[in-house]
């Protein structure tokens, strides 16, 4: 398990077993490729970051991760595959979060992207995203890199 700060300074505990924090966790995070890309989306407050969002009641959090990936972005998944989860310890709140990886084999072009501006591809991911004022908070701390490592070093994912 690994254990760091965040953006706002809320301590964040992450770790890539099954589920190790919260079997029924209320949040999800999507790590996204289309066509050798990754596919993020422009959220409204927050900026750029990969699509997720809150498992709604009679929803499994893989169908959560599915669903927002297509309001979020307009992207259908093809593969989706869970990663881990983390915990974020905030001053008044708690919540635990699956962090899944999934392929896309379509972008559906949408009218409405929740509270996102829709989908967003990149080639590659900048080095800079922890200062870079474009890219949302939950992009700026180690649950990124931690789970791009593991991408990389568990070629069955991708
Ligand atoms: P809405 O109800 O959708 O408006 O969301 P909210 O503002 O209540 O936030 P949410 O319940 O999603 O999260 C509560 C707090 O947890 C946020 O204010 C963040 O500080 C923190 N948080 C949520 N998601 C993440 C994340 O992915 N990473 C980190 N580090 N913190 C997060």
């Amino acid at each position: 398990m690994k254990t760091f700060y965040d953006y706002y300074n809320n301590k964040v505990q992450l770790s890539f077993d099954s589920q190790p924090f919260d079997p029924d966790p209320k949040h999800v995070w999507v790590i996204c490729r289309y066509k050798q890309k990754w596919l993020l989306t422009k959220h409204k407050n927050r900026g750029l970051e990969f699509p997720g969002g809150k498992v709604e009641k009679n929803e499994t959090p893989k169908q959560a991760a599915i669903r927002e990936v297509l309001e979020e972005t307009g992207g259908e998944v093809e593969q989706i595959k869970y990663l881990g989860q983390y915990f974020v310890s905030g001053k008044r709140e708690q919540l635990a979060k699956n962090i899944y990886f999934a392929t896309i084999k379509k972008l559906q072009e949408k009218n409405n992207y929740y509270e996102t501006d829709g989908p967003v591809l990149l080639e590659l991911l900048p080095r800079n995203i922890k200062t870079n004022r474009s890219y949302s908070f939950i992009m700026k701390d180690e649950v990124l890199t931690y789970s791009l490592n593991y991408i990389k070093n568990n070629e069955e994912l991708s």
